[in-house]
């Protein structure tokens, strides 16, 4: 069985893909579904490409055990519509963004990452960037409760075996 693809998009991708793509790669692994579930994350925009994550992001992360060092940005291209079955975007601007990019015979998930959080009325990620520490916490406590939700919804979706470690 080939592996589930999902990527994770905002604006820049220095701070909310990159922090759900460590919470979300780290419950996988958890999961023992590494071989099962491929991860991966990209920005809209291109200002950052090639550029690690942004330092107050990679702090609040560490804190919660998760290690951005290894992440650098990317832009969200063509290819991307090919290779990934979710693309999970952190607002509507970037959801938009996504969908005027989407080829018409795009099969995959292009969707809000809240719509896995649960049953809140918060809709969007919102962007951290010119604000505080503290916002950089709220996307992690947003981050954290969409991805035991997207886990749990592609394991029964798809039919995954969970070898929890
Ligand atoms: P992100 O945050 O989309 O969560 O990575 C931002 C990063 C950079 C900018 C805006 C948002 N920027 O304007 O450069």
């Amino acid at each position: 069985m080939s592996a589930v693809k999902v990527l994770f998009v905002c604006l820049g991708n220095i701070c909310r893909s990159p922090t759900a793509h460590a919470v979300f790669q780290q419950l996988v692994s958890a999961g023992g579904l590494d071989d099962q579930i491929a991860v991966d994350s990209a920005g809209t925009g291109d200002w950052h490409v090639g550029l690690p994550p942004d330092r107050r992001a990679s702090a609040s992360a560490a804190l919660r055990g998760y290690d951005l060092s290894g992440l650098r940005a990317r832009q969200v291209g063509p290819a991307d519509f090919v290779e990934y079955d979710y693309i999970l975007a952190m607002d509507e601007q970037n959801l938009r963004n996504l969908r005027q990019l989407a080829p018409k015979d795009f099969r995959g998930e292009l969707q809000l990452f809240l719509h896995y959080a649960g049953d809140r009325q918060q809709r969007e990620v919102p962007d951290p960037y010119y604000g505080g520490q503290d916002g950089f916490d709220q996307v992690l406590d947003l981050v954290e409760e969409a991805s035991r939700g997207l886990l749990q919804a592609l394991v029964q979706r798809h039919g995954l075996q969970a070898r929890p470690r």
